[in-house]
């Protein structure tokens, strides 16, 4: 097709010109392998364009009962053996943007003044505390996230865990209309790159030198999570289970509910497992992707890789995840032009899936994921329904069924806010389900029980008083006259 190729070239000519403007000769070729990468997913994503990406619905199959082992049939070990083989690596490139936050979103505090990032590093330090080893802690930063998180692990360098920390791939972002960099050199401003997604995560790795030195230290296996799923726990049964099978690559799949429907899914294609996201299902099937009987677990984005392999599918360009474009806009510097459309092209690592040997699912249990997306979830995991143990959350036994369902509404989607309304946790331990709505504060020493609903009209405020007891009640506020 004449207009891929024109503008495969065009792309390719505009790279090349960026790469001209990197003056030192190390950075050059470090900035040209990057470019080289990102010229392959710029190629694949005009090749997607021409032929379309939708997978044949017809040969989608719920997997198979091989390939999504349930976690409760794992043999129990508590052998730290394989410990020595382990390292654990937190996807750290993300901005907090949907909770209004202006840095890494791991540096939101989440309990007694301890970060997603403090809890990560508390479970590794006690787990070489206990088992007398050295779990190297990984972080994978961005361009956006590596300043405040250096400054952050600074904190650490008494304790008794090793952090290495690599910056993933800082990609030019795409004009719409030309479908040419919207970047014009090396030191072009931010707002001009994107960090591509977590599928970055392979090739990051690589580039980096990361990967070599884990290999050169034995290190065979990455445990790898979201760096706010606070259920993310390293766990040796599944280490375990990995060597058992000699698995590259292992997801954990958690059993999906009508609140997650979606989340991707894993699916049989042709025999071999996939992950399903929602993108790339056809509009038609799209309540059948959500059934949650057809496919019954979700992506939990707790992944179990086998580092040599990962350098197989790296050095041999084997991998090709499906790519997501991202539609932004940025803002030009010239007064009174309206914002510039551009794309950014990404990738998950959960798609990767299929590129790895005896990849399977484990179904897990509900407890190892716990993210934070929402203030909603940072009320759960701060509440009383949790106790945290050497940077573990652990929910309290005395808690019936599972958590409460929470919904904050628009005044509590930033953290400020949330912090400024919600001064101190109210009590849940007994809640089934609270919704909030509107201007609502609440007092110190809050109990909600059953089910709460507090809504204030627009134009008016309510204020729960210190030490209420709230149980199965609807509180609603009339307008200020
Ligand atoms: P999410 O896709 O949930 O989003 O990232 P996010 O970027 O953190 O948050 P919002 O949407 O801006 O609020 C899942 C995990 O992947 C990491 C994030 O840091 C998070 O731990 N991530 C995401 C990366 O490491 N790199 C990326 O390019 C994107």
């Amino acid at each position: 097709n004449t207009s891929t190729s024109v503008a495969a070239s065009q792309m390719r000519n505009a790279l090349n010109g960026l790469a001209d403007s990197v003056k030192d000769p190390k950075t050059k070729v470090a900035f040209e392998t990057e470019m080289d990468n990102f010229f392959a997913l710029f190629r694949r994503y005009l090749q997607d364009k021409a032929k379309g990406t939708t997978l044949d619905w017809d040969r989608i199959q719920p997997p198979q009962s091989s390939q999504v082992i349930p976690y409760d049939t794992l043999p129990r070990v508590e052998d730290p053996k394989l410990l020595s083989k382990l390292a654990v690596l937190k996807l750290n490139g993300g901005l907090g943007t949907s909770m209004g936050c202006v840095g890494p979103k791991s540096v939101i505090e989440v309990r007694e003044g301890m970060s997603f990032l403090d809890l990560s590093v508390r479970q590794v330090e006690y787990l070489n505390r206990t088992y007398n080893v050295d779990v190297p802690f990984v972080l994978m930063n961005s361009f956006n996230t590596d300043d405040d998180t250096q400054n952050i692990i600074k904190k650490y360098e008494g304790h008794r865990v090793t952090i290495h920390t690599f910056n993933q791939s800082r990609y030019p972002r795409v004009l719409k209309d030309s479908l040419l960099p919207a970047t014009k050199d090396y030191h072009s401003p931010i707002v001009d790159w994107y960090p591509p997604g977590h599928g970055d995560v392979f090739e990051s790795l690589q580039n980096s030198g990361i990967l070599d030195s884990l290999l050169e230290k034995d290190i065979e296996y990455l445990f790898l999570s979201n760096v706010d799923n606070l259920g993310a726990v390293v766990d040796l049964s599944i280490l375990d289970h990995m060597r058992e099978t000699g698995a590259e690559y292992i997801m954990e799949l958690t059993d999906k509910t009508k609140a997650d429907v979606k989340g991707g899914t894993i699916i049989d294609y042709e025999g071999t497992v996939r992950l399903l996201e929602i993108a790339q299902v056809p509009k038609e099937h799209e309540q059948d992707f959500k059934s949650i009987k057809k496919f019954k677990y979700f992506n939990t984005n707790n992944i179990w890789l086998n580092l040599k392999a990962i350098k197989r599918v790296v050095e041999n360009h084997e991998l090709e995840l499906e790519i997501i474009p991202n539609s932004k806009t940025i803002p030009v510097d010239k007064k009174g032009e309206s914002d510039i459309s551009v794309i950014q092209l990404e990738t998950a690592v959960g798609a990767a899936i299929r590129h790895f040997k005896n990849a399977h699912g484990v179904n897990v249990p509900r407890r190892r994921f716990l993210p934070v997306k929402t203030c909603s979830d940072l009320m759960l995991v701060k509440s009383d329904l949790y106790s945290m143990k050497h940077g573990q959350l652990m929910m309290d036994v005395a808690r019936f069924g599972p958590a409460p369902l929470i919904k904050l509404g628009s005044h509590f989607k930033k953290v400020s806010d949330f912090q400024k309304r919600v001064p101190s946790i109210p009590r849940i331990l007994e809640l089934d389900h609270l919704t909030v709505t509107g201007a609502v504060n609440l007092g110190r020493g809050v109990t909600l029980k059953g089910t709460v609903i507090i809504v204030a009209n627009e134009g008016s405020t309510i204020d729960i008083p210190p030490g209420s007891v709230l149980e199965n009640v609807v509180v609603q506020g009339s307008l200020r006259l």
